[in-house]
């Protein structure tokens, strides 16, 4: 069974969509050990207590230098046991010790089809305002593993969601959302669970099973081997 630790900042959809799948069997093979949060105000760990998580914050402001709390963050996850840190909506910058120790075990859900509007600055509304902005007809989502850049390790699943018109970035969020993101972060949860990706350099693989396979909603079929 693949730990799982969530960290989260705000509302908590994908931490939602996540504990929804585990309990439809969507995912298998997958736990939530825990739910972590730096902003004690974050709905998410109100979700994570009406369903019985584990749930901590570990707020900046109650230590006082970034290495402290770097360090108390990384403790909190270590006490966890786990086998996969999952960034749902989690707008830390990670600390280094975290990337190092935890390689090509953290993943992250961005909101937009990388490498369009991702890297600094780009997170939650301000993805898709610039989306809007620059007049793109089709933007997404991406889930990633996180290297030391921001946005730049190897993708494991992206969905395209269409631009509308009389779109605002809160109008877009939510479509981005319900279309992809819930989609494909727990897809991405289960593909790792059952030892169905393999990263080689900065490019993940889908391992093969019996049968072509649907692996997403847009059609993504590949063949495989187990
Ligand atoms: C999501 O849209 C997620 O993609 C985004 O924050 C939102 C969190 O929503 N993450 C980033 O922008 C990271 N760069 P949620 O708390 O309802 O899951």
């Amino acid at each position: 069974m693949l730990r799982i630790v969530v960290f989260v900042s705000g509302g908590g959809t994908n931490l939602q969509a996540i504990i929804d799948k585990i309990d439809s069997g969507s995912i298998k093979n997958a736990e939530i050990a825990g739910v972590i949060s730096n902003n004690p105000n974050a709905y998410a760990l109100e979700r994570a207590k009406e369903h019985g998580l584990y749930a901590e914050c570990v707020s900046p402001k109650s230590f006082g230098t970034r290495e402290e709390f770097n360090q108390a963050l990384l403790a909190a996850a270590d006490k966890l046991s786990p086998d996969l840190l999952v960034l749902a909506g989690f707008l830390v910058i990670l600390p280094r010790e975290m990337i190092e120790k935890y390689t090509n075990r953290i993943i992250n859900i961005h909101p937009s089809l990388i490498p369009s509007f991702c890297g600094k600055g780009f997170y939650g509304l301000k993805v898709h305002e610039a989306v809007l902005a620059r007049g793109n007809k089709i933007t997404g989502a991406t889930v990633h593993f996180v290297d030391a850049g921001t946005d730049t390790g190897p993708i494991i699943l992206q969905k395209a969601v269409e631009v509308q018109d009389g779109d605002t970035p809160e109008r877009l969020q939510k479509r981005v959302m319900e279309q992809a993101e819930w989609e494909i972060l727990p897809k991405a949860i289960d593909l790792i669970a059952n030892g169905r990706i393999e990263i080689e350099g900065n490019r993940v693989t889908y391992k093969i099973t019996q049968k072509a396979e649907k692996v997403g909603a847009m059609d993504w079929y590949f063949e495989g081997r187990r």
